[in-house]
């Protein structure tokens, strides 16, 4: 949104503060951090709190089937896998071969290989092939698809599933009517389309931090 910022270095050197105090130094998180840059993937993961929230949320709802969109290199990826319980599963689609690639080497890296299945190509295509129910599920791959995405995951949800859909909020892009930012109007109908679905329960939470200034929507599947 114009006038706003987009970063801002207090975001995060709180993001740092809270990092060093709650969130143990993970060697296998940090250095899958760098093999994405080393590979060239843009750095668009979760931030490390926002990974932890991820991770809480598994372990809030005992999760043990998880269902991502956008694996990236697998950094979120690995946040869940390591919350999950003995026997959990994740499942995580990833559209671009090399992305799909490096994760499986940073997942395998991080120990998680047997809990984690990389589908890679178009989640539009793979979710229909895909059986349910899963417990958490975690929206995060092209935000133009969003809208495409929830009946889709609804399918593979039940009553109880919990779903976090990412990067809603856009510098604050959602809230403007005449946006014609394709990934805003994506968040826009995501979000109008839950509202819509008397089965669902949702809220948006905007975050600022190392990653800017975003938010995740927390949907639940309550009927
Ligand atoms: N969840 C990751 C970040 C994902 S970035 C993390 O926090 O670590 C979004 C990813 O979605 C990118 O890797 C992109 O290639 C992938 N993507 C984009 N469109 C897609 C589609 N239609 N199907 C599957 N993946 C897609
Ligand atoms: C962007 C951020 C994300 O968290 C993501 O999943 C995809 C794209 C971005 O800022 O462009
Ligand atoms: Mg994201």
């Amino acid at each position: 949104m114009q006038g706003m910022p987009q970063q801002s270095d207090e975001w995060s050197k709180v993001d740092r503060y809270v990092t060093d105090i709650l969130i143990p130094k993970d060697r296998h998180l940090d250095r899958v951090l760098e093999t994405n840059k080393a590979e060239g993937l843009p750095a668009i993961d979760v931030s490390a709190p926002q990974g932890k929230l991820l991770a809480q949320y598994v372990k809030m709802t005992k999760a043990s089937r998880v269902l991502e969109l956008g694996t990236l290199g697998g950094y979120s990826t690995i946040w869940m896998a390591k919350a999950l319980p003995p026997g959990g599963k994740i499942t995580t689609i990833e559209y671009s071969p090399h992305h799909a690639k490096v994760a499986q080497s940073n997942l395998d890296f991080a120990g998680v290989t047997d809990k984690v299945e990389v589908l890679g190509g178009n989640a539009l295509e793979i979710l229909p092939t895909l059986n349910g129910p899963y417990d958490f599920i975690f929206i995060d791959a092209d935000k133009e698809n969003y809208p495409n995405y929830l009946p889709m995951v609804l399918r593979l949800s039940r009553k109880g599933t919990v779903i976090v859909a990412d990067n809603v909020v856009r510098s604050g892009g959602v809230a403007d009517e005449k946006s014609v930012d394709i990934r805003v109007n994506g968040a826009q109908k995501f979000l109008h389309a839950v509202k819509e679905d008397p089965r669902l329960d949702a809220t948006v939470i905007q975050t600022v931090g190392s990653k800017g200034w975003d938010g995740f929507a927390l949907v639940t599947v309550d009927e």
